[in-house]
């Protein structure tokens, strides 16, 4: 999308659709008061009302609330509102008049993000069939931020990360047979060819069977598709440590030998939700040029049931040399982070957050409202808590606790991947991972509740791309 900051009056704002926000108990712009409707606009959060002031525009009032309740969350949902009534009016372009609110750099990122995600539609696979009732609508193209100039750097700051996280709703999105592991790693490769900053390195199955990632390694067995550990670097510089991505790519999770039930087995298509974040969190921060110096790593494979699948009780040794028994085969995305936790590690991440669609658990705990952190570093999940308040991307901390750690003891290996008990599931699964990081700073992310059928009104039903605004927002926090 086209997006920009213009110092213009309402009436020269020349766009199909122009936007106002009233708070409780305000008054319109008094170059609008008069128009038909105005009197019937309502301050109310989300009422919208029409107004047709007689020029070739339309008027939009959004309903912001209370102003002294009014902040950055309420933002993205109005323009969210704004971008659907522009769907249906078929607006090619929007403006949107800056709301009164003390951080105005603030305001124009929320405006700009509930507009770029609530516009956004998955039609790949949609109209080419000739329906004379299925006829493409006009797209939302213009953006434009009716307000001080000097905003124009935070309008282009929240198009890029927004850009960013519809693209990692696309590759959620996209059907496992058409994004395979070599699916995501040529994303990563384009994303690498889009800028000197970032380097791309790719393992096959054969180097990675090679290189002894026994838990990437095993989950791909049961499947022909071959797997892909996918790494990318960007060298943004400046003074801080070496910050490690990590997110989980498996492309399809059948459960392999321990079955997942049919009835919402195509969801499972979305279990690289972590992968796509942390993919196109990292193009966000290289477009953004911001100072880190970053590590993203990816292990991406099917899970998939057959005659060379592995099986439960079956034993494999991880790239650190851990051993662990796998006791259930669905419990498939620590094998394969295990995996990519130390090697990201041994690459140089000195501070590592990992992001994973990892237990139905998590679902229980915290629905879609809040994906679940577990950190061995104070700091970090401070951090993460802060970036998830900035950009409503939020997360609560879960803790941990050798009682967690006992729990994933194996029999006749070091590890098992099945605790003993189903309690604490999410928990349990990240008691797993950090024993694979060592000292390292680390946090868990697990995202299986927040990365698709949210229902905000800028995400909606489908992938959310959850996690990509988080990363960026860390990122900026930690370079400011
Ligand atoms: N990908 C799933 C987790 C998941 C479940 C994501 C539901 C989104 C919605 C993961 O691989 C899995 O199957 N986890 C198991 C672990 C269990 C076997 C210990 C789970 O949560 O049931
Ligand atoms: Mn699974
Ligand atoms: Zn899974």
């Amino acid at each position: 999308m086209q997006v920009d900051v213009r110092q213009t009056s309402l009436g020269e704002a020349d766009a199909a659709l122009v936007a106002i926000g009233l708070c409780e108990g305000g008054s319109l712009p008094a170059e609008i008061a008069g128009a038909p409707g105005a009197p019937d606009a309502k301050g109310s959060f989300k009422t919208l009302t029409r107004l047709y002031p007689g020029g070739p525009e339309r008027l939009l009032v959004v309903g912001l609330g209370a102003q002294e309740e009014l902040d950055a969350e309420k933002l993205r949902i109005a323009a969210a509102l704004v971008a659907a009534e522009a769907g249906k009016l078929e607006a090619s372009s929007l403006a949107w008049a800056l709301p009164d609110f003390e951080d105005e750099a603030a305001a124009t990122e929320a405006l700009v993000t509930g507009t770029i995600l609530g516009s956004y539609r998955f039609d790949r696979f949609k109209g080419s069939g000739g329906e004379e009732d299925e006829e493409p609508k006009t797209p939302l193209e213009s953006l434009s931020v009716l307000g001080p100039e000097e905003l124009a750097g935070a309008a282009e700051t929240a198009r890029v990360y927004s850009e960013a996280a519809n693209r990692a709703r696309d590759l959620q999105e996209t059907p496992a047979n058409f994004a395979r592991p070599e699916d995501l790693a040529r994303r990563a490769e384009e994303i690498a060819a889009a800028t000197d900053a970032v380097t791309v390195e790719i393992l096959d199955g054969d180097a990675i069977r090679a290189k002894g990632m026994g838990g990437l390694a095993a989950v791909s067995q049961g499947g022909p598709v071959d797997p892909r550990l996918i790494v990318l670097r960007y060298a943004g510089g400046g003074e801080g440590p070496t910050l490690g991505f990590v997110g989980k790519g498996v492309t399809f999770d059948t459960g392999g030998i321990v079955l997942k039930p049919g009835a919402g087995m195509q969801e499972m298509k979305f279990d690289m939700s972590g992968a796509a974040a942390v993919l196109e969190a990292t193009a966000a921060i290289a477009e953004l040029g911001l100072p880190i110096d970053l590590i993203t790593v990816v292990p991406a494979t099917e899970n998939m049931p057959s005659g060379t699948a592995i099986k439960p009780g079956d034993v494999i040794t991880q790239y650190n040399g851990t051993t662990v028994e796998v006791n259930n085969t669905d419990a498939e995305g620590r094998l394969i982070l295990a995996d990519a936790l130390a090697y990201a590690i041994e690459l140089g991440a000195e501070r590592v957050i990992d992001m994973a669609t990892l237990t139905g658990a998590v679902l229980i705990a915290l629905g879609s409202t809040y994906a679940a952190v577990v950190a061995n570093d104070d700091e970090l999940a401070r951090e993460l808590s802060a970036a998830g308040e900035e950009t409503g991307e939020l997360v609560w901390r879960l803790p941990l606790h050798p009682e967690y750690k006992a729990m994933m003891k194996g029999t006749v290996a070091d590890l098992s991947n099945l605790a003993k008990k189903r309690e604490a599931g999410t928990i349990t699964a990240a008691s797993f991972l950090e024993e694979f990081v060592d000292d390292t700073p680390w946090a868990h992310i697990d995202i299986a509740g927040t990365a698709w059928d949210v229902g905000r009104p800028y995400t909606g039903k489908g992938g959310s791309g959850y996690g990509v605004r988080l990363l960026v927002q860390l990122v900026r926090d930690l370079a400011a």
